[in-house]
């Protein structure tokens, strides 16, 4: 049975690829220093596959610690690197904290892997190094714009660390997996988003509000360029990112990669309107989200979305989920997390 580390692994995206590795006879283990998840996460991944995953809790911009998780769990195979933290409004505030957190966890790893002989990375990269691409849908060959946030240019210069060293030591492999907007939860609704505080992300504020928690959710815009005024995106239900992960993985194990360092777009290739969210979450759900059209946000790019026919061809891989299912996806974790509530009360 092949050892994949998993940092992030109790995180958003992170604890649903755990669910997916599992599932697909992987051993796990996870490291996560709970800055923004909760070890609960652990609980809800037994409870879908039947496992609890190693657990580490490390922070790992922790050298020394990590050289010692290595040690401790010899044999792993490759990395799955989502250890980060991602708010953009967050970043343009604490940017040392961000380049800091995000920088010196992939330099630590990309240090320590040779030393444990492990050569295979999977890395977190996000749609927001494209900026507003001048084409759409966009590729993997569009232009990197320049970033609009330090947690943006965290993304950007992350690629350029693993390519760089990827290239000056042919020991590595790794694939950047660049993600668009990912949503929804597990169909078992066991896990799901967490988001701390006020979210800054359009579906967990849509499901907030549904379930009374805010008041009314703002769109942000709706005299930008795109059929009815709001921006555009490419909503990708969480499970169908997961699973590129495993495809990922399993690729550089099975020396099946054409290049030592491989870039893959995961979108669905549709892009969605905030108010078409919006409309499509209240009528497969039967809520309604009071909304109200506010003020451009700050940064926002008018739309965006992927053309995935790389990954599709290339990987093997392909977003299943219909917009429909990932909305009540979204809406059953929401109802979950209110029913552990009353039952913490
Ligand atoms: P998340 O915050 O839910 O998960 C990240 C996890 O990493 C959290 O559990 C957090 O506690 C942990 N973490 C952060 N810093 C750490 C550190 N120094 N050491 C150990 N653990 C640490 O976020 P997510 O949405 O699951 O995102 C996962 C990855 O995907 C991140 O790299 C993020 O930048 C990237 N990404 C996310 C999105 C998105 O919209 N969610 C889009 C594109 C890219
Ligand atoms: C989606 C749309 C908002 C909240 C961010 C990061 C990006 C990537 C994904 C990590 C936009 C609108 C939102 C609200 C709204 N993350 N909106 N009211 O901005 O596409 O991207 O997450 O890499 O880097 O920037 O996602 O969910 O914040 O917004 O109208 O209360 O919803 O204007 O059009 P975004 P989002």
């Amino acid at each position: 049975m092949s050892k994949i580390l998993v940092t992030g692994g109790t995180g958003y995206i992170g604890s649903h690829t755990v669910v997916e590795l599992q599932q697909a006879g992987y051993g796990v283990v996870v490291v996560d220093n709970l800055s923004n998840s909760n070890i609960e996460v652990l609980s809800g991944i037994e409870k879908i596959t039947g496992i609890r995953p190693a657990f580490e809790n490390i922070d790992c911009t922790d050298y020394v610690n990590m050289d010692r998780m290595f040690e401790k769990y010899p044999g792993i195979d490759g990395v799955i690197h989502f250890a980060a933290s991602k708010a953009v409004g967050e970043s343009v505030e604490k940017p040392l904290h961000y380049y800091r957190n995000n920088l010196l966890s992939l330099m630590n790893l990309l240090q320590l892997m040779p030393i444990h002989k492990i050569s295979n990375l999977v890395f977190s990269s996000s749609c927001t190094v494209y900026g507003q691409p001048d084409k759409l849908p966009v590729t993997e060959d569009a232009p990197i714009k320049p970033a609009l946030s330090p947690y943006g240019k965290t993304k950007q210069i992350g690629e350029d660390i693993i390519r760089d060293t990827v290239f000056a030591n042919d020991f590595y492999k790794a694939v950047i997996l660049r993600y668009f907007n990912p949503i929804g939860a597990h169909p078992s609704a066991h896990i799901g988003e967490l988001p701390s505080g006020v979210p800054n992300n359009l579906l967990p504020f849509v499901t907030q509000t549904a379930m009374g928690i805010r008041k009314q959710l703002q769109v942000f815009g709706n005299d930008y360029n795109t059929p009815d005024g709001s921006c555009i995106r490419d909503y990708i239900h969480v499970v169908d990112l997961a699973r590129a992960h495993v495809v990922a993985v399993a690729r550089m194990l099975n020396k099946e990669n054409k290049e030592p360092v491989e870039t893959f777009n995961l979108g669905t290739g549709r892009g969605l309107s905030v108010l078409e969210v919006v409309h499509t979450f209240e009528k497969v759900n039967g809520v309604k989200v009071p909304y109200r059209i506010a003020d451009r946000r700050e940064g926002d790019i008018e739309q965006v979305w992927a053309d995935p026919s790389y990954a599709n061809e290339v990987l093997g891989w392909k977003a299943q989920e219909t917009v429909e299912e990932t909305l009540r996806s979204a809406w059953r974790w929401e109802l979950n997390l209110a029913r552990k509530r009353e039952e913490k009360k």
